[in-house]
């Protein structure tokens, strides 16, 4: 199998709009290959923060964006051998995470890491840029977002269920700069393509927005052979 004939899903949206939860399920229901392109983002903030790095300096945190030690095992996460799973989840590590993420080459850094990924028999991955610039040949592309609103009290109760205090309006305050920093940088930025399926999730269920999906790849499927019996 050449590996542009590995079909891709690629889900792209905005901070806490629930795109790993939803792309997780998909990948699980598909028996796909799974790639969470905001970790990458995250470790490189981590692995920035343990160092001691200085964050205006490019050149060395692109570095470590390209020497990152990092297994993907399962549902844990090891840097250096540790497990950061829970670590790379604060909103610190996110909001310093997004801002690293303006950085031209870091993206660079982490291009081919990501590409690595696509494996028989097929990925499912979620983030900013996975349909526009990392996977550009996806079979199905999907911008997926809800209200700033409903993503900061989606963000609010599962920090609760985490034992995590948190405050709704800091929350939403966070998500609003996040889009904006996200939408409005040079590089990659954050926006719908032109070939992206829009999926609000503001009124579904996690199982409604898993479904939309589901049928949008089952859509394609069905086309795609109809056209291979011609
Ligand atoms: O999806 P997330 O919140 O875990 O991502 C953290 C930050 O990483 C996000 O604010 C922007 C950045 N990011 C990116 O620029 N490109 C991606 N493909 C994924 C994440």
């Amino acid at each position: 199998m050449y590996i542009n004939e590995i079909p891709v899903i690629a889900i792209d949206g905005p901070s806490a709009s629930g795109k790993g939860t939803i792309a997780q399920l998909v990948a699980k229901n598909l028996g796909f290959h799974y790639l969470d392109s905001g970790a990458l983002y995250r470790l490189v903030a981590l692995k920035t923060v343990q160092s001691c790095a200085d964050i205006q300096n490019q050149d060395s945190l692109a570095t470590i964006a390209r020497n990152l030690n990092v297994i993907f095992k399962n549902e844990t996460i090891y840097l250096d051998d540790d497990i950061v799973t829970d670590a790379i989840r604060t909103e610190e590590c996110g909001i310093l995470a997004s801002q690293l993420a303006a950085y031209p080459q870091i993206r660079a850094a982490l291009v081919e890491r990501q590409r690595e990924f696509r494996q028989p028999p097929g990925l499912v991955t979620d983030g900013r840029d996975m349909g526009s610039v990392i996977f550009p040949s996806a079979i199905l592309k999907i911008f997926l977002t809800a209200s700033a609103e409903i993503r900061a009290q989606r963000r609010y109760k599962q920090l609760m269920e985490k034992g995590i205090n948190a405050n709704i309006a800091d929350l939403l305050h966070d998500i609003q700069k996040r889009d904006e920093r996200d939408s409005n940088r040079s590089v990659a930025p954050l926006q719908q393509g032109t070939d992206a399926k829009l999926l609000d999730t503001t009124a579904l269920t996690i199982s409604q927005a898993q479904d939309a999906v589901l049928s949008w790849y089952n859509e394609f499927r069905a086309k795609n052979s109809r056209l291979n019996t011609k």
